[in-house]
């Protein structure tokens, strides 16, 4: 089971840490990427945990899932604006059905914000990485174009 968080933060592209911002002009797209970077860093934090990196820590485990939850309460707001930059990896396809994307942002506050009470064990935290990341790629793999 130790394998899981690796390949999921990987697939994830978080394997690295330059995120594509840098230079963005447009401030509105700047403060959603860095929502996202900001979601990418809390699950950087459980899969530091989850892999033994980093001692496991359950307030800190569970206030990575809250604030994944937080940012992804925002996501809708931030994105609503149909703005565009060289460096986004937004796709077009976000505003042709806001209403999905919305939904998509709310199963991955739901499920963060459920993980943020629930998380207990070490042990747990495979399986929640597995679930948070199915949240990510259900959006990433519509709405995101990796450059
Ligand atoms: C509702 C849709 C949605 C969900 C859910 C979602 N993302 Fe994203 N994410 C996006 C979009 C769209 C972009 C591209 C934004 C842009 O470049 O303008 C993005 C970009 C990113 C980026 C790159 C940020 C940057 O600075 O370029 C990271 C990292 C990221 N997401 C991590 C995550 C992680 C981790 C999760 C799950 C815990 C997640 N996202 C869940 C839509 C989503």
């Amino acid at each position: 089971m130790m394998r899981t968080p690796l390949i999921t933060l990987t697939v994830l592209g978080l394997a690295g840490t330059a995120f594509a911002h840098t230079g963005v002009k447009n401030m509105i797209v700047k403060a959603r990427m860095d929502a996202m970077s900001a979601i990418g860093a809390d699950m950087k934090t459980l899969g530091q945990m989850a892999k033994g990196a980093t001692a496991f820590d359950r307030d800190r485990a569970r206030s990575a899932a809250a604030s994944i939850a937080k940012h992804a309460a925002d996501t809708p707001a931030l994105f609503e604006a149909d703005e565009d930059d060289p460096k986004s990896e937004a796709k077009a396809e976000i505003w042709d059905d806001f209403a999905d994307f919305t939904a998509k942002s709310k199963s991955l506050e739901a499920l963060a914000l459920e993980l943020s009470a629930s998380i207990a064990a070490g042990s747990d935290l495979a399986p929640a990485i597995k679930s948070l990341g199915g949240a990510c790629q259900a959006c990433h793999k519509v709405y995101r174009e990796e450059k």
